[in-house]
C-alpha cells in the first residue's frame, strides 16, 4: 500500500480531499502525513480533525536533509503531493523522490505557471487575458517551478461573465474530481 505525504501551505481542500478518497479505498493507498509550512494553515486544522498527522516545517528546517528525510522515513512515505505548497521544495527532496513527486497547478502548464504564480493570481491573469478556456494540470516535480512531465490536464471553458472567483470555483471542481484519481493510478 502506497504511503503519500501530502504538502500543503492553505486551507487545504485538496489535501483534505485526499484524505477523504484514500480512507475510502485503504487498498490503493493512504495519506500518512501533511507537510505544512506554516502552522497556523487551514490544512493543518483539516488534517488534524482527520486524525492525519501533520509536521510543521518553515523554510529553515526544511533546509536540514537529514531531519526531513528522517521524518520521511519514519513514515514510510512512497510519494509525496504537493497540493497548494507554496515553498520551494529542496533538491534534496526532487532527488530523492524523483518521479514520486506530483504537482497540482491551477492552469492548463506551461500557460499561467512559474514563479509568482499561484491562487487567485493565476485566474486573474487568465481572465485578464481573455483566454476562453483553462484547466488543470498534474505534473512531475523537478527544481524548476512548474516544469516536469506532464502527467494530467483536464480543461473548463472561460466565458465572458467568468470572474477570477467563479474560474476558480470551476478549476476547484476540477481538482476535486480529478486529482484523487490521477495520485492513485500514478505509477511510481
Ligand atoms: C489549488 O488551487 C491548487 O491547484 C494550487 O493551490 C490551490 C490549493 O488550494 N496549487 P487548497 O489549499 O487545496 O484549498
Amino acid at each position: 500500500m502506497k504511503q503519500i505525504a501530502v504538502f500543503a501551505s492553505g486551507v487545504g481542500s485538496n489535501a483534505e480531499n485526499l484524505i477523504r478518497y484514500f480512507s475510502e479505498r485503504p487498498h490503493a493507498g493512504r495519506i500518512g502525513l501533511v507537510v505544512c509550512n506554516r502552522a497556523d494553515a487551514g490544512v493543518v486544522e483539516r488534517a488534524t480533525r482527520l486524525d492525519v498527522p501533520v509536521a510543521i516545517i518553515n523554510a529553515a528546517d526544511m533546509q536540514d536533509a537529514d531531519a526531513v528525510l528522517d521524518l520521511l522515513d519514519r513514515y514510510s512515505i512512497d510519494m509525496i503531493v504537493l497540493a497548494g505548497f507554496l515553498m520551494m521544495v529542496p533538491p534534496f527532496l526532487t532527488r530523492r523522490y524523483e518521479g514520486r513527486m506530483l504537482n497540482i497547478h491551477p492552469s492548463l502548464l506551461p500557460a499561467y505557471g512559474g514563479k509568482g504564480m499561484y491562487g487567485r493570481r493565476v485566474h486573474e491573469a487568465v481572465i485578464a487575458a481573455g483566454e476562453t478556456e483553462s484547466g488543470i494540470t498534474i505534473h512531475t516535480v523537478t527544481d524548476v517551478y512548474d516544469e516536469g512531465k506532464i502527467v494530467f490536464q483536464a480543461r473548463v471553458a472561460v466565458t465572458p461573465y467568468d470572474t477570477p472567483a467563479t474560474l476558480e470555483e470551476k478549476i476547484r471542481d476540477l481538482e476535486r474530481i480529478h486529482f484523487p484519481r490521477v495520485v492513485e493510478e500514478f505509477q511510481c
